[in-house]
């Protein structure tokens, strides 16, 4: 299989305004910080400077917060149906404005654009519209119990889906009557910046949704304030747990959805050339840049030769460059601090004596880019088949039985997602019961539904977002009885 030329198909950025200066979204204005200090984001497909971003202190934290707690009282007060017609507005807006955000996602993050256009933001409006349908039946989703508005949500997301994990805190924290105050990532602030501006353009309150740029301190000044009710965070394992610490001893709710190294299990009876496709989709969608990726790779014994052959195969024809050609599979990493984590601990897969295995493939000269990588000769204690690498780069493992597959795919702090290839029904079931993992797909991978609750198990996290497990994580639930 060759690879085929393809002329390049850039899509135009000329549908984004990327203004040079942006603001804080605080009680429905855009606002300059308090210290005056911004920060510069950057394309990491080019690295060419797009936006000057203000760095939110804890003055302007305190005012974000202090706007949410002021329209909090009106927002839980309107009735669920008047609610959720805000909540269609922004789903209906986001459609709309569908191209805009794909291609600004796309340059501030480096996903390539079919990513963004075709999963990332129907998604994002696909969550609006699921959590606006439930904001006028909060009375019958729980029953036996009434459901109340936790109050001023803090929310700190990352760097790999901005807008996705946007939505995933935003629309149940609306649907159930809360107000919140949000942290982009600092490499990915832009569509943040931009849903801020659809939330004007639909007419939400102000002050129901804020928007704080900054790194680190930013959010932790965020996630101290005492004026806070609920703490929700998506990011790395590390900070997840210094969040917890200092949530400990407050009030605050918190849900945690931290790191992963899911398990993509293939049996010898599963159709190896889909499997293939779920293996690639497993760990080169968003570069890799993804908490449920299939990083592990369990292949049973007798078929792994021929599987791995197939996988190499599919490897070579795997487009690596811009992230705004429609042809492009693998776009840019997400900033250099992340491509220096990707090729250490690749260093590292290599001197502990895995076997690497790249396709021909050629790298732009500017920008963060990484191969698409297999390593073959992994061993359970390997820091490659332990460690997050949140990049394009698969460890590959073999299995007998079944039990011992179980065992293994179990060897390790996180449990948030697994893969099982098989045509036989039975034996999902079987491994669903046993795998330590929040989400088990079959014969598929990196699917997702905002019906379809989605979180972790042990250092992977806590507490469940989409369907109404999620919109639980925005309520306090009395009983009626
Ligand atoms: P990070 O956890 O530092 O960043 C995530 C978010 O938390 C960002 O908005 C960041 O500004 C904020 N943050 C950082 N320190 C904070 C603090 N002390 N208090 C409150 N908020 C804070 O993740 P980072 O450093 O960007 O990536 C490191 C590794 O974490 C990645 O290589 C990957 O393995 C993992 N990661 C996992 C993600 C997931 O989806 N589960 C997402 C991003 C990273
Ligand atoms: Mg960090």
């Amino acid at each position: 299989m060759a690879k085929w030329d393809y002329s390049a198909a850039p899509e135009s950025t000329e549908i984004v305004d990327v203004r040079d200066t942006y603001g804080l979204f605080i009680d429905g204005q855009f606002v300059g910080p308090a210290s005056n200090d911004y920060f510069k984001t950057i394309n990491p497909a080019t690295e060419e400077v797009l936006a000057a971003i203000p760095i939110a202190g804890e003055t302007d934290i305190d005012n974000a917060v202090r706007a949410a707690r002021k329209a909090f009282k009106k927002w839980a007060a309107l009735s669920g149906g008047e609610r959720a017609k805000y909540i269609f507005r922004i789903a209906r807006i986001l459609q709309e404005r569908a191209r805009e955000l794909a291609v600004l996602e796309s340059m501030n993050g480096g996903k390539p654009i079919k990513e963004s256009r075709d999963v990332d933001v129907p998604l994002v409006a696909a969550h609006f519209f699921y959590y606006a349908g439930w904001a006028d039946k909060l009375d019958y989703a729980f029953p036996g119990r009434r459901a109340e508005p936790l109050g001023v949500c803090a929310q700190i997301i990352p760097w790999n889906f901005p807008l996705l994990m946007l939505s995933w805190k935003i629309a149940p924290a609306l649907a159930g009557g809360n107000t919140v105050v949000l942290k982009p990532a600092e490499t990915t602030p832009l569509t943040a910046l931009l849903f801020a501006d659809i939330c004007r353009q639909a007419g939400l309150p102000p002050g129901v949704v804020n928007i704080v740029t900054g790194a680190g301190p930013t959010g932790q000044a965020l996630v101290r304030h005492d004026d806070v009710d609920k703490v929700a965070f998506t990011g790395s394992t590390e900070v997840g747990k210094e969040i917890q610490r200092a949530v400990a001893g407050t009030d605050k709710e918190l849900t945690l959805e931290l790191g992963g190294k899911a398990a993509n299990i293939i049996f010898d009876d599963a159709p190896l050339d889909q499997a293939v496709e779920g293996i690639v989709n497993g760990i080169f969608f968003n570069q890799g840049h993804v908490c449920c990726a299939g990083s592990r790779l369990f292949v049973q014994e007798s078929i792994a030769e021929r599987l791995i052959g197939k996988l190499k195969q599919r490897l070579a024809t795997l487009r690596l460059g811009d992230p705004l050609d429609k042809n492009t599979d693998i776009g840019a990493i997400n900033s250099r601090d992340q491509l220096e984590k990707i090729r250490k601990l690749v260093g590292i897969g290599v001197e502990e004596g895995a076997e690497l295995y790249q396709p021909a493939c050629d790298i732009p000269e500017r920008g963060f880019f990484f191969p698409p990588t297999v390593f073959t000769g992994v061993s359970q204690s390997h820091r490659i088949a332990q460690e997050e690498i949140f990049g394009p780069v698969l460890s590959v493992m073999t299995f007998r039985t079944p039990a011992e597959a179980v065992t293994k795919a179990n060897n390790t702090p996180f449990g948030l997602s697994a893969g099982v290839w098989t045509e036989k029904g039975s034996r999902i079931l079987w491994m669903a019961d046993r795998l330590q993992a929040g989400v088990v797909w079959a014969n598929t991978f990196n699917r997702f539904d905002p019906t379809s609750p989605f979180g972790g198990y042990k250092e992977s996290g806590f507490g469940r977002e989409g369907g109404r497990h999620g919109l639980e994580a925005y309520l306090r639930l009395k009983e009626t009885t």
